[in-house]
């Protein structure tokens, strides 16, 4: 079965096709247009520009795709009653609807058999771009869609063991526990089947990687913050620069898994207010003690989360699992639980078209056809919340 996933809940434009046979899984073509750059100038990502980038990038992106797959080929445009349809679905958009009817209308018919896309959690206006760009593709090649949700994908990139275009689908041993760590989320998740999501810790403010992007701009450091501040720690730990009082690690003792950054934020803030202007040698001082409190919270209430279920796995996903640190911390963690751990490749942590093609892969038996209105839900849970009760 093949497999084309879309994404655009954030600031990256993203799109991958997949091919999957039982358990082996090929890359057939993989494209992630990052807005980096352009929201670095905001300090974070501003949704009506994410939108208008997302417009402009979903066609080349689509078309560098089926290029590395192969399937970039010259078509005869279509009848003008699908054009019409597309009209109404890109109504919106209009910058994405001309580029449409110029280009995409014109590649063949691409050999695949689904269409996944993220319809949340994300920014909305991001959402819909990629939801529209979807139902428009679905209708001119007449396949179904499978609306798919971001943080499921990031659990799936764990689930894949491979390198280059050949990857080979593994089973997490149950139950397991998903530790779901990104910009917009900060989550402890059970899993006690294939397929079953349950929450049963998250943050109760800002997310994890907020609080890297956050308090790396109160350092005067450039967005996205989580990278500079791994990379300033990683010096700070070579030269034995640290801080005298360490920031405080929010919530590490609570008896439930709930996390909370935003305490740590007002530290930072505080503490580097009182010193005025911060040396390169503070900004490593500060940026090694943030990255440590972020790691012990992360580790302790993951530790209580595994005892509690008595977890067999631990699956990681989320853009901050780039995170050096945290990756070694994690590691150590499940080698003195005696369970499996499954990490996501580096470049397949942050957000990528990969992970949404492999959840409407998973999730094919939802597929709907393009007529069928889909909504960009910006909240979309993963599962519902239990809260924690110890098993036995
Ligand atoms: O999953 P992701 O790509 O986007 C969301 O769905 O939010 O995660 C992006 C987040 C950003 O906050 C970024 O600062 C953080 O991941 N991040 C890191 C590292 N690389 C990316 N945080 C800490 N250390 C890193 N090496
Ligand atoms: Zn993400």
């Amino acid at each position: 079965m093949r497999i084309l996933g879309i994404e655009t809940s954030c600031d990256e434009t993203a799109i991958s096709l997949i091919e999957v046979k039982g358990a082996e899984v090929e890359v057939l073509g993989n494209t992630v247009h990052s807005q980096i750059d352009i929201h670095a100038e905001y300090g974070g990502v501003f949704p009506t520009l994410a939108k208008r980038e997302h417009q402009r990038n979903l066609v080349p992106v689509l078309e560098k795709t089926l290029a590395e797959a192969g399937m970039l080929l010259p078509s005869d445009a279509p009848h003008s009653h699908i054009l019409e349809n597309i009209g109404m679905i890109l109504d919106r958009e209009s910058e994405l609807l001309a580029a449409f009817k110029e280009r995409v209308s014109k590649i063949r018919r691409p050999d695949i058999d689904l269409i996944s896309v993220t319809v949340g959690p994300g920014l909305e206006p991001a959402l819909w771009v990629g939801i529209n760009f979807a139902r428009a593709l679905a209708t001119i090649w007449e396949l179904p869609i499978v609306p798919c949700n971001h943080m499921e994908g990031h659990v799936l990139t764990a689930l894949i063991r491979g390198s280059g275009k050949s990857y080979k689908l593994v089973s997490p041993e149950h139950p397991s526990l998903a530790l779901l760590i990104s910009g917009g989320h900060t989550q402890i998740v059970l899993m006690e089947r294939p397929g079953s999501y349950e929450i049963v810790g998250e943050t109760r403010d800002d997310a994890i990687g907020e609080c890297f992007d956050k308090t790396a701009r109160i350092l005067g450091l450039p967005y996205p913050g989580g990278p500079k501040i791994s990379e300033l720690a990683r010096i700070a730990r070579e030269r034995g620069v640290a801080l005298e009082t360490p920031l405080p690690r929010p919530m590490i003792s609570s008896d439930d898994l709930d996390l909370s950054f935003s305490g740590l934020k007002t530290s930072v803030l505080y503490a580097t207010r009182k010193e005025g202007a911060l040396s390169d040698e503070r900004k490593m001082a500060y940026a090694r003690d943030i990255e440590d409190s972020v790691a012990d919270v992360i580790v302790e209430k993951t530790r209580k989360a595994i005892d509690a279920f008595a977890a067999r796995s631990l699956v990681i996903g989320g853009g901050v699992i780039a995170n050096r640190v945290l990756r070694e911390r994690l590691q150590k963690l499940a080698s003195e639980s005696s369970i499996a751990l499954l990490l996501p490749q580096i470049d397949h942590s942050t957000d990528n078209g990969l992970m949404i093609a492999l959840a409407g892969y998973f999730n094919r038996d939802k597929a709907q056809p393009s007529s069928v209105e889909l909504k960009a839900a910006g909240s979309l849970p993963l599962g519902s919340r239990r809260q924690l009760t110890k098993r036995g």
